[in-house]
């Protein structure tokens, strides 16, 4: 079904509606956004007993091997499955995966060095696959359209395929649709695999991959699709930072689960083939009551009373976190920030608490010097209220080599200035209506993959405004930026150095600056709130 059927069906079935997160209070949009709600979203409730908190070791996900070089040119494969998992003690949980772990398997690459990732989709459903922070070629960036197709329709065969393939009366036209890259004429559909190609020609940082489909992302990444990759480069190597074992990837992503230990997520398609979007009532964003961070529930880590660098990255759809460090006798310990989004910063940031939005990446150090051995500190959301509260716990369970904090880290960070800007713009992202129901919109329009919204040149400096209602992480693609101001004033001592994804509070604005440079063709830049971009939030974005 195409984009257009989609919306018409869900006018004509009367979803819709106001926004969830308004009606559920009682109030108009004027109303909500006075009270600059601490939140956007709704929580689902897990139906099954949740653990208790600190039991569960925190995982590291397994490195991935390239399987062969090719002149210069690592070359890795991965296959998108269906797998069980223990993610509650004792309970299992099917799951999306990359490689049958969740998080996916992580990548470790060096600057300049290319590499090929080769999918191959065996899910029920088409993927794409989308570098979060890359620098990569339009052809490669995972265009919501691009799909792949499930190995399992390749198998079929076109006519076996409609006839067998429907459970739900919208499958079989959701399978044609897909084959024909949504209606999209310019989408470069693929049967089963495709082979991506990164040359991560960037700074080094963390980055991470996730499904980007059309209309689905949302879903997708809760079912498990999100993974990490790490760019490493020698002006990271020359700084002195913890290293091995004192690095410490932290994935946090908020989930729930029905009482049969499945995800649970109010998909209006719960065979994420048909109907885009979720129930009214979570319009505003899908929020769970557990908190994992890498794949497990409130997960404890032993470390030793040393320096650590946590390389944090909220995965989560829609959630939040407002992050602080704290001893058990209540005491802070400050999170000292060095890197952002795109990489380290010029000098580090020390924060008593750390705001973190979906798909935002910090790069911190904590020092537990000082702090006795056996004792515990806890990782906490300042945001959450009851379970959502707590995220992490480490224990400390050994003395460790103190370390000194570096005062200068990267002197390589772009300074574009105001005056060099030729084009300034200005971005709205807000609810609206959206072909007779409710959206969320781009300068009043919800995503159409054959309009082009923004056209930039290669090379130029450009500032954008942006404008939210509710909260609204900004992601833009292929690019990093810098925050030039929020509300009209200084930015947040976080706003400091590359970004890609810039968190929008409640009626806030901000100005950001970049230059948009790297690769021409068709980019895109959304809401990362993973249901706004599935219900409107996204636009394209033309280099040309
Ligand atoms: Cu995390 Cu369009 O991306
Ligand atoms: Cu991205
Ligand atoms: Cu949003």
């Amino acid at each position: 079904m195409s984009r257009n059927q989609a919306m018409s069906r869900r006018r004509v079935l009367g979803i819709g509606g106001a926004l969830g997160l308004l009606a559920a209070a009682g109030l108009t949009t004027g109303a909500a956004l006075s009270r600059r709600p601490a939140v956007t979203g709704v929580q689902l409730r897990s139906g099954l007993p949740l653990p208790p908190p600190f039991t569960v070791p925190l995982p590291l996900p397994p490195v991935l091997r390239p399987v062969g070089t090719t002149d210069g040119t690592d070359r890795y494969e991965i296959t998108q499955r269906e797998t069980t998992l223990e993610v509650l003690p004792g309970i299992g949980t099917p799951m999306w995966t990359y490689g049958g772990v969740f998080p996916g398997p992580t990548i470790e690459t060096r600057r300049g060095r290319p590499v090929v990732v080769t999918h191959r989709n065996e899910l029920p459903v088409p993927t794409v696959v989308h570098l979060h922070g890359g620098r990569t070629p339009a052809a490669h960036d995972g265009y919501p359209t691009d799909l792949v197709l499930p190995a399992a329709w390749a198998a079929l065969g076109e006519h076996a395929g409609h006839a067998g393939h429907g459970s739900a009366g919208h499958s079989s036209a959701g399978h044609s649709s897909a084959e024909q890259g949504m209606g999209d004429a310019r989408a470069v559909v693929a049967k089963t695999q495709r082979a991506y190609e990164f040359p991560l020609d960037q700074r080094a940082t963390m980055l991470w991959y996730h499904d980007h489909r059309m209309d689905f992302t949302g879903p997708a990444i809760w079912r498990g699709l999100a993974g990490m990759h790490f760019v490493r480069d020698d002006i990271e190597d020359a700084v002195d930072l913890p290293r091995g074992d004192h690095e410490v990837p932290l994935m946090i992503a908020d989930r729930a689960f029905d009482a049969g230990g499945r995800l649970a997520y109010p998909a209006l398609d719960p065979a994420l083939l048909g109907e885009a979007g979720v129930e009214e009532a979570y319009l505003g964003g899908v929020l769970g009551d557990v908190i994992l961070v890498n794949g497990a529930p409130w997960p404890v880590h032993e470390v030793d009373t040393g320096v650590y660098r946590l390389r944090i990255l909220n995965a989560s759809n829609a959630r939040h976190y407002d992050l602080a460090a704290v001893a058990e006798d209540g005491r802070p310990l400050s999170l000292i920030q060095i890197g952002a989004d795109q990489g380290l910063l010029a000098a580090p940031v020390r924060h008593e608490h750390l705001l973190i939005a979906p798909a935002e990446r910090y790069d911190v150090l904590i020092d537990f010097g000082g702090m006795p051995v056996g004792s515990r500190v806890r990782l906490v959301n300042r945001l959450g209220a009851g379970r959502t509260a707590d995220v992490l716990q480490f224990h400390l369970v050994r003395r460790g080599a103190g370390a000194r904090i570096p005062d200068k880290l990267a002197d390589d960070l772009p300074e574009w200035d105001r005056s060099s800007a030729t084009v300034v713009r200005d971005l709205a992202f807000r609810a609206g209506r959206m072909r007779g129901g409710h959206g969320w919109l781009v300068d009043g329009r919800p995503f159409d993959p054959s309009r082009t919204d923004v056209t930039t040149r290669l090379g130029d400096v450009e500032v954008w405004r942006l404008i939210a209602d509710v909260h609204h992480p900004v992601h833009l693609h292929l690019v990093g930026f810098r925050v030039l101001s929020r509300g009209g004033g200084e930015p947040l001592p976080q706003d400091a150095g590359l970004k890609d994804t810039i968190s929008l509070r409640p009626g806030e604005s901000a100005e950001i600056i970049t230059r948009f440079d790297g690769y021409r063709g068709r980019y895109l830049f959304h809401c990362h709130n993973a249901e706004h971009e599935d219900m409107g939030m996204m636009a394209n974005l033309e280099m040309v």
